[in-house]
């Protein structure tokens, strides 16, 4: 069977703590999107390991599938196993020959992107991975993927098309000195096909390709489990987030089974985890409504906005880490953002869900959540949702607008709940279930019912054996 693991909000809801809880039982972990713009921890007998691409489950000693929605950087791919292998492991790692490569360009085309849209405040703040311009390509039937790799005339007759275009992109369009580049050879069509030919031939000598679909049903048809890994969240889904501040791919359930070549029908059979962080963090711009207090220079006109309720967003960032891992910027932070989490739960389809940082909101005199929105409708027409009813700040709606702009004019509704004291967690986790305090388990249980989703799980601290388990979905 397939368990899939995906984000409920903006990223960083804690997914490879999940993964790592449940992949024990799992024989096959695949990753279904994105490419190495995640970022994943993984601690395994006191050693921390920093994997952006290769499936955590590789350092289980699980095989590790890339499928054919992802990205492959193969720089990328083998600097990690390379990395890996030094440290004494034996990464199985297989990627699919539907995936398509990142090649240096994309990464060129996106930090020119994102520079030029800075230019009117328009910037994503993507990770800099070549990501958006290589499922561009992918769309535009201009890529290259990794079965290309493995033969070298298709190679060159794909590069020999491609690069052209490219170049004249940033030279033309962009006005760019390709030759003063960081990495000038980004562009050069023999300098790519060496380098890439080579890489080719190191992944058919460890015979590293597969035709995912086919490998994952096999795995499943000769009784293995698989666990389906997404990356990112719900909310920067580039179908179903806050467009145009999302990542190029399908973080959400649907992307399991494009991504992978196993049919919605399998993945719809197995368990589809949704991960939620206790509260809510976003990295970089975009809406909030939830928000407490504010990052200068992210958040949308804070300095305006004054010191509203700096001290509990401190709190949470300290008490909850959230500075970003590589670059140590202050994450924003507010209350769980309760519209937010039933788009994902329809999105997506939750069986189950996983809840994290449980432990970050104790000690609290109350904590709240935003229930609903108000969406201010202005002299304009109505969305016509079908759950909006009146109210005095315009209309009440219970998910997520489908615009970014609707979404600027929404302002939650609260509903608050007692606080619950701080306790040692380590010891609730191995109670199980009713030793979590009485306030936090009217918490789980108000979102276990909003969502009509039953709790499998409750993390309550950062180590492996601070999770409470209720369900094992395997
Ligand atoms: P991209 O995926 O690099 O194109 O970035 C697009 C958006 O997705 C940016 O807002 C990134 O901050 C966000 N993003 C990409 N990967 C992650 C992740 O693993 N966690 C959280 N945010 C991410
Ligand atoms: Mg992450």
């Amino acid at each position: 069977m397939t368990v899939t693991i995906v984000g409920a909000q903006l990223g960083d809801e804690g997914k490879g703590g999940v993964v790592d809880l449940y992949s024990d039982e799992a024989d096959v972990v695949a990753r279904y999107q994105g490419g190495d713009n995640a970022g994943h921890t993984v601690i395994e007998d006191g050693t921390e390991y920093k994997l952006s691409l290769v499936p955590s489950g590789a350092v289980r000693g699980k095989v590790g599938v890339l499928g054919n929605g992802c990205v492959v950087n193969p720089r990328t791919l083998f600097d990690e196993i390379d990395d890996l292998r030094e440290r004494g492991l034996d990464p199985d790692v297989r990627v699919a020959r539907r995936a398509h490569v990142i090649l240096p360009y994309h990464r060129v085309l996106d930090g020119i992107e994102e520079d030029v849209k800075s230019e009117s405040d328009q910037e994503v703040g993507t990770t800099g991975r070549g990501i958006g311009p290589t499922y561009e390509d992918k769309a535009g039937r201009r890529g290259v993927r990794v079965g290309d790799l493995l033969d070298p005339d298709v190679l060159r007759e794909r590069l020999e098309y491609v690069v052209p275009q490219k170049r004249a992109l940033a030279e033309d369009v962009y006005g760019l000195d390709v030759d003063s580049l960081d990495d000038p050879e980004a562009f050069d069509i023999d300098a790519l096909f060496e380098e890439y030919r080579e890489f080719g031939r190191r992944l058919a000598e460890n015979d590293m390709t597969v035709n995912a679909g086919e490998f994952l049903a096999n795995t499943i048809g000769d009784g293995g489990n698989v666990m389906l890994e997404g990356a990112q969240g719900t909310i920067i889904d580039i179908d179903h987030g806050n467009y145009p501040y999302v990542t190029s791919s399908n973080p959400t359930a649907g992307g399991a089974a494009t991504g992978t070549g196993l049919s919605p029908g399998v993945v719809g059979g197995g368990e589809v985890v949704g991960v939620v962080k206790a509260y809510l963090s976003r990295v970089g711009s975009g809406p909030m409504p939830t928000e407490l207090g504010g990052v200068a220079g992210d958040t949308p006109g804070y300095d305006e906005q004054g010191e509203n309720d700096e001290d509990l967003a401190t709190y949470i960032r300290e008490e909850g880490g959230e500075y970003g891992t590589v670059t140590g910027r202050p994450r924003r932070v507010g209350w769980l953002d309760v519209p937010m989490l039933r788009h994902a739960a329809r999105a997506s389809g939750f069986t189950g869900l996983a809840v994290n940082h449980l432990d970050v909101l104790a000690g609290m005199d109350e904590v709240k959540v935003g229930h609903s929105y108000d969406l201010d409708t202005g002299e304009q027409s109505s969305p016509g949702s079908q759950n909006a009813e009146r109210s005095e700040g315009g209309e009440e709606i219970f998910t997520m607008p489908s615009t970014t702009e609707e979404w600027t004019r929404c302002e939650p509704n609260f509903r608050t709940f007692d606080g619950w004291e701080d306790a040692d967690w380590a010891a609730v986790a191995a109670d199980g279930y009713d030793a979590i305090p009485n306030g936090a388990r009217e918490y789980l249980e108000y979102l276990s019912d909003e969502l009509d989703t039953p709790i499998y799980a409750v993390g309550v601290g950062a180590d492996r054996d601070e999770t409470v388990v209720v369900e094992r979905p395997y």
